[in-house]
């Protein structure tokens, strides 16, 4: 069967390969942004996930020609009002760290009881302007006061799971992978792009 070209719209290694593990029995061929010859920028500068992530698509999609996957994601704290939000990346500052947006948390979080928080990931799928579907997964979990593990990225290390007793940092990767915010976006849009008849 010829497959069709997919674009993931991601950097970011791990997102790619968990993308293409959920996406390995589809009728997609993968690529990635790498393998393309010319680049495109795209300023994450939305008030949503939801919004950010469509425009990533949208914009990637009209660009390289071919039916794309993007998605925008981050924690969102609501005893911070929902902060980092959209924000999540630069918390801290503009071109922060994890470790210095880790440290920024725990100081804005200084005497707050409430700990809870969650993770939150929109995924889009567009094969044309017209025609696109999304999905949203969001993973809750505890805000520790100081970080545990030495997995994943971003605010893992502070992610505490009940169910686990172990932050997101201390679950091996692929455990990670099977229960995130990230994985549940993927797999309700894979059941949309199906839905659709696209895959
Ligand atoms: P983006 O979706 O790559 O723009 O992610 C924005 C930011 O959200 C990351 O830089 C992390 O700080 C945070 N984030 C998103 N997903 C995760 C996760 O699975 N673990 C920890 N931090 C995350």
């Amino acid at each position: 069967m010829n497959k069709k070209p997919l674009l993931i719209a991601t950097h970011n290694q791990g997102k790619l390969i968990e993308t293409k593990d959920l996406l390995k029995n589809s009728s997609f061929d993968i690529v990635s942004l790498a393998q393309q010859e010319k680049s495109c920028v795209v300023q994450e500068d939305q008030s949503t996930f939801y919004l950010n992530a469509l425009k990533k698509a949208q914009t990637y999609q009209q660009f390289y020609q071919m039916p794309v996957i993007a998605d925008d994601s981050g924690l969102v704290v609501p005893a911070l009002n929902g902060e980092p939000g959209v924000f999540s990346a630069r918390f801290a500052h503009e071109n922060a760290s994890d470790e210095e947006n880790n440290q920024f948390l725990l100081k804005k979080m200084k005497g707050i009881e409430d700990r809870r928080a969650y993770f939150e990931c929109v995924v889009v799928y567009i094969q044309s302007p017209q025609n696109f579907v999304w999905a949203r997964g969001t993973y809750n979990g505890e805000i520790l006061e100081a970080p545990q593990g030495g997995q994943g990225f971003g605010y893992d290390p502070l992610f505490y799971v009940p169910t686990y007793k172990k932050t997101m940092a201390q679950l091996l990767m692929h455990e990670k992978n099977q229960i995130s915010h990230r994985a549940l976006a993927l797999q309700k849009l894979l059941i949309k792009i199906k839905e659709k008849g696209w895959a």
